[in-house]
């Protein structure tokens, strides 16, 4: 396939940076690209998916949306890495805490994302349940959140296919059996993809709302005050 792909309209590789930041929301890439880069040029507007590259600190850096859920991340992470020459790709995503000890907006970076979802088996035919963050992509976030000063839960999260379910699944079960901090909708598909086209992926999430106390955030909030996992991500900029 050749470029432009179906879902991303940018006609030439250098038009995207190595490291991509990967919000769900298309109104957060906005946000950061204005508020955080440096000359921010627009590169995609496809189906509303907006898509910026500039310098954060004079270093380059694409900031381009996912949509929610698998099927999405999944066409638009497969897209860059095997299209567009993209090396590392970081979710910068909002979760529902499962853990009393995750607070609201507090920080997660997953170290894997456990799923009940076939989107790796029919990808690849891979047969478990987990699939893990780049290791060496972790240590850098990692790193990045120690100096500025941010601190960081660790462990897995739970990558679900359904926002709204209706089969009576408890979530401690995830919890206590699967290690799982927390809830979201992407890691696992964008885990996956980033193992067949062999390229970094990491996921880095603030907790919006809590599935134990039932504390939510506004979608304004949402937008705007995820600004402390942005910062982590930005420093991957090179
Ligand atoms: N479920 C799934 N994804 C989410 C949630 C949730 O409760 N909160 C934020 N992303």
């Amino acid at each position: 396939m050749a470029i432009p792909t179906p879902h991303l309209e940018m006609k030439s590789t250098e038009e995207v940076a190595k490291t991509v930041l990967m919000p769900g929301d298309p109104l957060r890439a906005k946000f950061i690209a204005e508020t955080f880069l440096e000359n921010p040029q627009q590169i995609n507007q496809v189906r509303n998916v907006f898509g910026y590259t500039g310098t954060y600190k004079g270093r380059k850096i694409s900031v381009i949306a996912s949509g929610m859920g698998m099927p999405s991340i999944g066409i638009y992470s497969y897209e860059l890495y095997q299209f567009y020459g993209v090396e590392n790709i970081i979710r910068i995503g909002s979760c529902g805490s499962y853990a009393p000890e995750v607070k609201l907006y507090d920080v997660i970076l997953a170290d894997s994302a456990w799923s009940e979802s076939s989107f790796a088996h029919t990808q690849t035919g891979y047969d478990k349940d987990t699939l893990d963050a780049s290791p060496l992509v972790n240590e850098r976030l990692a790193t990045y959140a120690e100096e500025l000063g941010i601190p960081l839960h660790r462990g897995a999260i739970h990558s679900a296919d359904v926002f709204y379910r209706n089969d009576g699944f408890d979530f401690n079960t995830a919890y206590e059996e699967h290690g799982c901090l927390a809830v979201e909708m992407e890691a696992f598909a964008l885990f996956s993809t980033a193992q067949v086209t062999g390229k970094q992926a990491a996921c880095i999430l603030t907790v919006s709302d809590n599935l134990i106390t039932h504390e939510q955030t506004t979608s304004e909030e949402r937008q705007s005050a995820f600004t402390n996992m942005m910062k982590i991500a930005l420093e991957m900029a090179e």
